[in-house]
């Protein structure tokens, strides 16, 4: 979608850690933390889930959005020097233009995978980008459709808007297909600390409990598959 009346973004968004976000004019709200985007991505994501030391993540993404989680793990994995595969579901994907804005200057906006991204963003559903030890695949469609990997993602990031705003990917049914997605030892991990989303992790038969928040946030959701 490129036209502005049809368009999920809307204004880009500065904040305080100095990365971008953008108002989702959809869902009324920001599709990252207004108190810092890029380190909500660090700690609830990247840390969280333990891909920050994981020799190999699989990372599994509801959904990709503007792609600052994705750079947020490139940048990390490109760092430590270990490879990546990330998979991503995404169903109202915004703007080029959007994804080029907010990721200007930040981490693994210089990567070569997240230009081959830009590069290829409107073209063939899915999206694959793959090089420098990275396999990117995005699934432009609905998350609650998709057939989904088992047993295979090291980490998940359930990243949806809010429970509130956007409560279909927060359903206990949901959740449940996002859980048997994961590996055994995997890590679910999202900035929702709402007692549904927990109770609904709990259901699905993961080992849920919280952490510390990042910015602005008393502390976030962290579920591993035993
Ligand atoms: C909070 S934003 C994600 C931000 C993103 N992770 C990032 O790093 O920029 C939520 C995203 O989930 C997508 N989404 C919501 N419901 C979905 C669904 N049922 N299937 C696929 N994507 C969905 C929205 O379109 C939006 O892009």
């Amino acid at each position: 979608m490129t036209d502005a009346d049809s368009s999920p973004a809307g204004a880009i968004l500065l904040t305080p850690d100095g990365s971008r976000t953008a108002l989702s004019t959809r869902y009324g709200e920001a599709y990252g933390s207004r108190n810092g985007a890029a380190a909500q991505a660090r700690h609830v994501f990247v840390e969280g889930s333990g891909t920050h030391e994981h020799p190999g993540p699989r990372v599994l993404e509801v959904g990709f959005g503007l792609g600052v989680n994705f750079r947020a793990t490139l940048a990390r994995c490109a760092r430590r020097g270990v490879p990546l595969d990330y998979l991503a579901y995404e169903f109202d994907p915004a703007p080029v233009d959007v994804l080029r804005e907010v990721a200007g200057g930040g981490e693994g906006a210089d990567h070569p995978v997240w230009e081959d991204v830009l590069a290829g963003w409107g073209g063939p559903d899915p999206l694959t980008v793959r090089g420098s030890g990275v396999s990117l695949t995005i699934w432009f469609g609905d998350v609650r459709t998709a057939q989904l990997p088992q047993d295979w993602a090291t980490a998940l990031y359930l990243d949806g808007f809010s429970p509130a705003r956007n409560p279909e990917v927060w359903t206990p049914e949901v959740l449940g297909r996002l859980a048997s997605a994961i590996a055994p030892g995997g890590v679910l991990t999202t900035y929702s600390a709402a007692g549904h989303v927990r109770r609904a992790l709990a259901a699905a038969g993961l080992e849920v409990g919280r952490r510390p928040g990042p910015p602005g946030k008393r502390e976030h959701l962290r579920a591993v598959r035993r």
